[in-house]
């Protein structure tokens, strides 16, 4: 059966800066805390950095063509912002290489849509993001990136996955900084959602018609059973996971239930009057990152977690296929997240969606040539552009569907071993489209799923 997307609708893909950009000391460019944390004994698979990466800060002219061969009429890239300010001035070499990035993809027929904030502070800012200074330092940054690209980018993403650098940094610790201190993770979260609510102000004001939001990752938490417990630990997962940072920014209040379960921890002088007000200014378009749906059993608490209110939830596996990275493939979650998401919160504030990352590892075997032939990746699109479709049949405004990512590259503390990539990267950095990328400029071009 063929899906048909209606015209208009945004087909791409999606890159963040430290994971394609390389040339990390270049140009002036500073430290930001993946640079950091990768020097870090054990952090990263092998010990692998973003360094080189896929050396894209070369070779974007390359990658913009790649992107309109493909077919793709939407590129989701990020800025650095270590790359472009250096303590707090800019940096003219750094944003000269955006500026002819978004030149290229412009001059290729593909439309730029820029993320501010995909995981790579700059290390110099004291305390990171438990700092309430370092919202605010955020604002110069979005209105400098601005100033400079606003005249030729139209869609601006504040924050990317605002969980992952929170509750995943600073609690459970697997990311940049690589802390472990819950409390310290809650400082992040809240203050991220004020950095970003503060740039929605600041943007607004300095461009009234640009396309402004925010991209939050959704891991959907199902309980294992129907006991009260399990139901209670899927309800805590979720409280902190996805409903602390869509609720805020549609409702202007954190979830009462997430504030009981994290009362002990909560510090008491972190939310001031106006902040929820701030985080709450309105949007534009909400980005969706899905890639799973996780079910969950109580059981023994094991710190630490990025599961701050449920140290005692232990995921169960379905009977389902799963990724190169475990993750179980789940379309349907996709379809009722993207349903949830238009009842509850985007369809009456009139915001529409757009999917800003799905997709998947797999263990690609490449022919002498450097193809690969992934059925499996090809499948997964195929399903998760279907859930996409259903979603939108029954109800929910959809816009787009950007699939992570554009090529193999620095899978943050896995390194360069799991591969998301339509264009495979080999070890001299060539670009070699897989089946998959053939399949999806097919639906790219024709907005067809066959
Ligand atoms: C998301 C990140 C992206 C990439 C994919 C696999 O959480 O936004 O950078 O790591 O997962």
């Amino acid at each position: 059966m063929s899906i048909e997307f209606p015209r208009g609708f945004l087909l791409g893909s999606a890159t963040s800066a430290y994971q394609i950009e390389g040339a990390a000391a270049e140009d002036g460019r500073q430290d930001s805390i993946w640079d950091v944390f990768c020097r870090v004994p054990g952090a990263i698979v092998n010990g692998e950095d973003g360094l080189v990466a896929c050396d894209h800060y070369h070779r974007y002219a390359e990658d913009a063509k790649l992107l309109a061969a493909l077919g793709m009429n939407t590129y989701r890239f990020s800025v650095s912002w270590s790359r472009v300010l250096n303590d707090g001035v800019v940096n003219r070499a750094g944003m000269d290489f955006y500026s002819r990035l978004v030149d290229e993809l412009l001059a290729n027929d593909v439309t730029p849509w820029l993320t501010l904030y995909h995981w790579d502070l700059p290390a110099a800012l004291p305390g990171g993001w438990t700092n309430r200074d370092t919202a605010k330092r955020f604002v110069d940054y979005a209105l400098a990136v601005h100033e400079r690209l606003g005249d030729r980018v139209r869609t601006w993403t504040t924050l990317n996955e605002p969980w992952c650098s929170s509750f995943l940094s600073y609690a459970a610790g697997v990311h940049a900084p690589g802390q472990t201190d819950p409390a310290a993770s809650i400082r992040a979260a809240h203050h991220l959602l004020l950095a970003h609510g503060w740039a929605v102000q600041a943007l607004r004001e300095a461009d009234p018609s640009a396309s402004l939001g925010a991209t939050i990752n959704f891991t959907p938490a199902l309980p294992a059973s129907d006991s009260a417990r399990d139901r209670d630990v899927a309800r805590r997962v979720d409280g902190t996971t996805n409903r602390f940072f869509v609720e805020p920014v549609f409702t202007g209040h954190y979830p009462a239930d997430v504030l009981d379960d994290l009362a002990e921890i909560w510090p008491d002088d972190l939310v001031a009057e106006e902040d929820l007000a701030a985080i709450s200014t309105p949007i534009d378009v909400l980005g969706v990152n899905y890639y799973t749906t996780n079910v969950f059993r109580a059981g023994e608490p094991t710190e630490p977690t990025p599961h701050i209110a449920a140290p005692d939830a232990v995921q169960v596996l379905r009977d389902l296929p799963l990724t190169g990275m475990g993750w179980e493939v789940d379309p349907a979650g996709l379809r009722n997240l993207l349903t949830w998401l238009h009842a509850d919160y985007t369809g009456p504030a009139g915001v529409p969606l757009v999917i800003t990352e799905s997709g998947a590892a797999f263990d690609d075997v490449a022919d002498e040539a450097g193809y690969v032939d992934d059925a499996d990746r090809i499948d997964y699109l195929r399903r998760h552009l279907t859930a996409v479709r259903e979603a939108m049949d029954a109800g929910a405004d959809v816009r787009g569907y950007l699939v992570w990512s554009l090529m193999d590259n620095f899978e943050w503390a896995h390194g360069y071993a799991k591969r998301f990539g339509l264009v495979r990267v080999d070890s001299d950095l060539n670009r070699i489209p897989k089946a998959s990328a053939r399949w999806f400029a097919d639906v790219a071009r024709t907005g067809r799923v066959g």
